[in-house]
């Protein structure tokens, strides 16, 4: 059996609880299907949309999965005629100064939170991204300015000095833990996620962190103590395994675009092995609930009030706030929010 295989039957044989909502139902066999046959060297170049779903979208245009061939090409052809590098945009925009905004933005986010500088952490290339440009040398996308920018917001804070760990869930493409790594190379981090998302990720942040960095979810199957895992080091875990975390303390939980994609009841499972575990919880979620009918999307949205209740009064909000990426807010039509929360 190989690696997917196993981290599918451990998935399987889990509580149902464990298993994705019906907004991730969706896509799962497509992505399953496209993990299973993908070209990794290829993963953040557009040629696999459906991993974009999950963080893959270091992308200049962005074609969803769902969109028909007919509307992407007609997109296409309009882009290459008219956008490119071209300043058709209002002010005279060209593609070169949304970049540059993006850069001094992130510049300046850093300076405020006192991090450690953008200018001293650059992207890997690994998988090929689309939407790559340099400053004073070093290689970006704006998906890896906007996990600095994410980061910043925590760390106006928490002030994380580098020693701490880290949990986060739904870690995606793991450009965040790529991000927090770079700037902190003595973090913890465990990364929890779906079997095939995680698989994924682990592929990423080896090529970008360095195998030695990284210890396999394969390996950590057998895990029974999370107090066994080495310190320092980014350790790659399934989902259901989240249970282990009711015997661990640990610094900061951390999950991005994620919860807001659950159920009501499985988010409050997910917080019901960390809550008073960990110090600081930081989410960045849709802040009026994912998009929801009758046959898709999340079945019950859940709201900014929603995740304030589930984390109950032994946490104190310390900040709240619109989420904003490098270069725009986070999604113009429903907004993101950011928050922080600390153990009273
Ligand atoms: C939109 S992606 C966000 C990825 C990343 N945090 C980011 O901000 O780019 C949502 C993530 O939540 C994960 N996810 C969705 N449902 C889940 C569930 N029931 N349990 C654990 N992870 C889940 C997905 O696999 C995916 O990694």
């Amino acid at each position: 059996m190989d690696h997917l295989d196993k981290l599918y039957q451990a998935y399987n044989a889990a509580p149902e609880i464990f298993h994705a909502g019906r907004y991730w139902k969706a896509y799962e066999a497509k992505i399953v299907d496209e993990v299973r046959n993908a070209d990794y060297s290829e993963l953040r170049s557009g040629k696999y949309p459906i991993f974009s779903t999950f963080g893959f979208n270091d992308l200049v245009y962005h074609y969803h999965p769902t969109m028909p061939a007919y509307v992407k090409l007609a997109r296409q052809v309009v882009r290459n005629l008219f956008i490119d590098n071209r300043a058709s945009l209002p002010y005279s925009l060209r593609l070169e100064d949304i970049r540059e905004m993006a850069y001094q933005y992130t510049k300046a986010q850093g300076e405020l939170a006192q991090a450690p500088g953008i200018e001293t952490v650059e992207t890997s290339l690994y998988g090929n991204p689309q939407d790559v440009f340099s400053f004073k040398g070093k290689s970006y996308t704006t998906k890896f300015l906007t996990m600095y920018v994410r980061h910043c917001f925590v760390q106006k804070y928490a002030h994380l000095t580098g020693n701490e760990t880290i949990v986060e869930l739904g870690s995606g493409a793991g450009q965040q833990v790529e991000v927090l790594k770079k700037l902190y190379p003595n973090l913890t981090i465990l990364c929890f996620d779906l079997p095939a998302q995680l698989f994924l990720c682990e592929k990423y942040l080896t090529n970008a962190l360095g195998n030695d960095q990284v210890t396999s979810s394969e390996f950590n199957l057998q895990v029974t103590d999370l107090a066994q895992l080495e310190k320092g080091k980014v350790h790659m875990l399934g989902n259901w395994q989240f249970p282990l975390l009711k015997q661990f303390t640990f610094d900061v939980f951390w999950n991005a675009a994620s919860f807001g994609e659950m159920e009501p009841g499985i988010v409050a499972n997910y917080l019901s092995y960390i809550k008073g575990n960990c110090r600081w919880i930081y989410l960045m979620q849709a802040r009026k609930g994912k998009e929801s009918t009758a046959e898709t999307g999340v079945v019950k949205p859940i709201v900014f009030d929603d995740y304030q209740t589930m984390i109950g009064p032994d946490y104190q909000l310390i900040k709240e706030d619109d989420a904003f990426d490098a270069n725009r807010r986070v999604s113009q039509t429903g907004g993101y929010f950011q928050a922080l929360w600390r153990l009273k």
